[in-house]
């Protein structure tokens, strides 16, 4: 059996959005039950587990979606001007058509309702596991040695349409995954000048902001 080779730290540290690497070399099914099966040992509000995975490989519906994120990258950019605009320009926000696979990550807040513990006072609890799911996938992809990218370019009711969600049913992400030529040691967005990461430093506060 082939074994995950990172460590904890070290898939933290090497975890990148991957836009322009993936090779769309095909993917153990092995290899990518143990990526959904670490998703879906992420801690939930009230054990809900309110995640869904939808496994994407019909490439009707992948060019489907990636024109809708290309118009939609239109209307951001259209959004912006001067060195903002040109910056942008530089960038890529998405391997869709490039990576093996894609996997719709979706949210149930019917799942183990009405009376999920702990989510009575806070509704947004639901939609933070399914977040913690998707960042124990990127974790375990990248402890493989793949890549994940997350593609937020979409307006919900047309991926629920393309992908069939049933009433309720919120779409949090489409992400590529799979094989990678590489992963880069720097964010893209900092490497294009977009944003640069803050240091631990200026997050911190201690017992008030
Ligand atoms: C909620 C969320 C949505 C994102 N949407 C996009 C997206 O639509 N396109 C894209 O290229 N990157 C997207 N990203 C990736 C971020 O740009 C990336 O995480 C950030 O620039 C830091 O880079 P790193 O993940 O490589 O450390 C998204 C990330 C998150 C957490």
């Amino acid at each position: 059996m082939h074994e995950p080779v990172l460590g904890l730290y070290e898939a933290i540290e090497r975890r990148r959005d991957v836009r322009a690497e993936f090779s769309g070399a095909p993917m153990d099914d092995a290899v990518l039950e143990r990526v959904l099966g670490a998703a879906h040992a992420a801690p939930s509000v009230g054990l809900s587990q309110p995640w869904d995975f939808v496994l994407v490989d019909d490439p009707r519906i992948r060019r489907s979606f990636h024109e809708h994120v290309v118009g939609e990258r239109r209307v951001f950019a259209d959004s912006l001007d001067g060195d903002r605009a040109e910056r942008f320009a530089e960038i890529k926000v998405e391997g869709i058509l490039d990576s093996t696979l894609s996997v719709v990550v979706t949210y149930d807040p019917s799942r183990g309702a009405p009376s999920v513990l702990g989510r009575h006072a806070i509704a947004d609890a639901g939609l933070y596991s399914v977040c913690l799911a998707i960042e124990n996938l990127w974790l375990a992809a990248t402890a493989e040695g793949l890549g994940v990218g997350w593609v937020s370019f979409y307006r919900e009711p047309f991926l629920s349409e393309l992908v069939g969600l049933p009433e309720g049913v919120r779409p949090v992400a489409w992400l590529c995954l799979g094989p990678v030529t590489h992963l880069e040691s720097v964010p893209d967005l900092e490497r294009h000048g977009w944003r640069r990461r803050l240091p631990l430093a200026s997050v911190l506060h201690r017992n008030r902001w």
